[in-house]
């Protein structure tokens, strides 16, 4: 067994029914752990366990509101009775829906209920998760690995309520790594740069996406399962060095100064 093997542990994905949540239980159930796949899409969540275990006997589908304390609470009691423990959390699910895009810009223009609603989810609801499920790691000296955004690491004109409620998790992150850490259960999280989700590449615009690419250092965007990848490393014993870290997985958007693509241009250097 390779300290990457997740033989034997049992993980709760947020928002498993998406992009980057879909992409990560499959990969956790290759590595082997039992995997609750827990979205507010049901439907979505119930068929991709069926289509990763047709047999119901290694993924389990439960619909839960990170908006909603008491749908988080039961949430987590069924995955325990359902599976006998908890190793790992991914706090992966965030309020992305297209109303709350279209509003969230810079401050001048904020409506209040739109800051409310992404902070009621993203930073409460990741909490409340959090708490609801330490108890359990503890005792299973479990892993928690946090979900967060590039954008999270510098000023953007948009995405205020977004960009601020990922930065408040990177804060989350280290401060349960700092209080429980020495109780077993370490905690990072992996902060991907803009990733091919199936929505991502429907509605993203072209042009848009090769801005973003040219800034890249690697020149092409992130994949789910490379965002997948990282999220198992830090689950995995492989990373039992590791926590309350924020790895980037963003192509290298982040690594340097932000002008570098066109004073390349400019001066004729390669990148
Ligand atoms: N795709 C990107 O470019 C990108 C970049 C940086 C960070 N991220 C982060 O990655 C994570 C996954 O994003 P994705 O791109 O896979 O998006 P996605 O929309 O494919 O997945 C998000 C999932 O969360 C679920 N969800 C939304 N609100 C919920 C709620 N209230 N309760 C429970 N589940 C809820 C959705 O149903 C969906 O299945 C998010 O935290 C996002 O902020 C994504």
């Amino acid at each position: 067994m390779s300290a990457f093997d997740l033989d034997g542990n049992v993980a709760i994905v947020t928002g498993g029914a998406g992009g980057i949540g879909g992409a990560t239980a499959r990969l956790l159930l290759e590595r082997g752990a039992q995997i609750v796949i827990a979205d507010i899409a049901e439907e979505k969540a119930q068929a991709l366990a069926r289509e990763l275990d047709s047999e119901g006997s290694q993924v389990a589908a439960l619909r839960f509101d990170l908006s909603d304390e008491a749908s988080i609470q039961s949430m987590i009691a069924a995955a325990v009775q359902r599976f006998g423990r908890i190793d790992i959390l991914v706090n992966n699910a965030a309020l992305l829906s297209g109303e709350i895009q279209q509003v969230d810009r810079d401050v001048e223009t904020m409506p209040t209920w739109a800051w409310d609603a992404v902070y009621t989810a993203n930073c409460r609801g990741t909490m409340i998760m959090t708490r609801e499920a330490i108890p359990h790691l503890c005792k299973t000296r479990g892993v928690i690995v946090n979900v967060v955004s590039s954008l999270a690491f510098q000023g953007h004109f948009m995405q205020l309520a977004y960009t601020t409620s990922k930065a408040a998790l990177i804060q989350l992150t280290r401060s349960v790594a700092a209080s429980h850490s020495r109780r077993g259960v370490r905690c990072n999280a992996v902060a991907p740069g803009m990733t091919l989700t199936p929505i991502v590449e429907a509605h993203f615009p072209l042009d848009m996406r090769k801005v973003l690419e040219d800034e890249t250092l690697r020149d092409q965007l992130g994949r789910p399962e490379e965002i997948a990848e990282v999220i198992c490393f830090l689950a995995s014993d492989a990373a039992r060095n590791i926590t309350g870290e924020i790895v980037a997985a963003d192509s290298g958007f982040t690594s340097h100064f932000p002008a570098m693509s066109r004073l390349a241009a400019v001066v004729g250097a390669p990148g």
